[in-house]
């Protein structure tokens, strides 16, 4: 229960809150996460749950993972407004954003089967940057954070319901955090978001309306849009519905560790005297079958492949 969401467009209910009735939680016995698939066996205890170890030597390739389109990803008016909504028995804290009324932010191609509209993200993170919190995790390896880009398909008109009873009605897209060593209170954007955190320390604390100059391409740069892993699965909190095409970019994000530090250090669940949200996380779940697009690396071993023949043939 412990995390931070940010929506893109305020009309929209946020996935989350469609979901589930039960205080479900991270970190207390009574209601994390190994007593989700009993208080929610539907859809917690299925067979296609998220998140998942991805073993990057067993996702295959697919040549249908064309690249995406981002649509009203650089609009710098898209945050709208944050909240901390504490330990509720639905979201954490919201950061809500919003495109300019009418013109919504988008994701098509990547293999998806049509248009995307982006309704929120939201982060997961551990304690500290020393602590990591990622929920996928990469040949083992869990990142300090993991930020969350959820959308549903366009076609289903902003209906989350509707969105959730279709196998692939959810679009979510990870990002994997890691920390940049050599620097501070960077990169600026995540400056802008983390400093605004203070503001909102307690449960039902809001900044609403929010205005700041930051634009999703500032949060996630557009080199780290090309190389992805795909696999169909999953929301990471109750319901667990299996409505979601999951899309996890293979390049980190990276965030100075100052600014990771703060998200385990300022925001509460409660009020001034209730702990902090931390290990804002689910366990890892049965293996999926992965695949992926070309990496970097892939198509650069090729193009030094092409270049050594025009060599030999020249
Ligand atoms: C754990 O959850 C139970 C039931 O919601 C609650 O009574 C208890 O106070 C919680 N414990 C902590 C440490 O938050
Ligand atoms: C979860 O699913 C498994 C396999 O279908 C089943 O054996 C188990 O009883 C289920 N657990 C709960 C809590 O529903
Ligand atoms: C949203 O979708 C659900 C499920 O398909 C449907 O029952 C409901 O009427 C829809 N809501 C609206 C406002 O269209
Ligand atoms: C939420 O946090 C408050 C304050 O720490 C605590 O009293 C309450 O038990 C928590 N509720 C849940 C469901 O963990
Ligand atoms: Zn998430």
């Amino acid at each position: 229960m412990f995390w931070l969401a940010i929506a893109l467009l305020c009309l929209v209910p946020a996935v989350q809150g469609a979901t589930s009735d039960f205080a479900w939680c991270y970190h207390n016995t009574s209601c994390n996460d190994a007593t989700w698939a009993t208080n929610a066996p539907s859809y917690c205890n299925g067979s296609r749950q998220s998140p998942i170890n991805i073993d990057s030597t067993k996702a295959t390739l697919d040549s249908n993972l064309k690249t995406f389109t981002f649509t009203k990803f650089d609009s710098k008016t898209a945050l709208v407004k944050m909240e901390n909504t504490g330990n509720t028995s639905k979201t954490y804290l919201w950061i809500k954003l919003s495109s300019d009324v009418g013109s919504g932010v988008t994701v098509s191609g990547g293999g998806l089967s049509e248009a995307y509209t982006v309704l929120q993200f939201h982060l997961h993170w551990g304690n500290m940057a020393s602590t990591p919190g990622s929920e996928h995790t990469v040949d083992g390896t869990r990142y300090p954070m993991e930020l969350h880009i959820v959308s549903i398909k366009s076609s289903y008109n902003q209906n989350v319901t509707a969105a959730l009873k279709d196998s692939e009605g959810v679009a979510a897209f990870g990002f994997l955090i890691d920390v940049d060593t050599s620097t501070t209170g960077q990169p600026a954007s995540w400056k802008t978001l983390t400093t605004l955190l203070s503001q909102i320390t307690q449960k039902g604390q809001a900044i609403d309306p929010l205005s700041v100059s930051v634009s999703v391409d500032d949060l996630v740069p557009a080199n780290n849009l090309k190389s992805f892993y795909r696999y169909l699965g999953s929301l990471t909190t109750p319901n667990c519905e299996e409505a979601v095409v999951w899309t996890v970019f293979k390049q980190p994000v990276k965030v100075s560790k100052d600014l990771i530090d703060l998200f385990s250090t300022t925001v509460r669940v409660g009020d001034a005297s209730s702990p902090y949200m931390m290990n804002t996380y689910r366990n890892i779940q049965p293996a999926l079958t992965v695949t992926h697009n070309s990496s970097p690396k892939t198509s650069l071993s090729f193009g030094l492949l092409l270049l050594a023949l025009a060599l030999w043939m020249s």
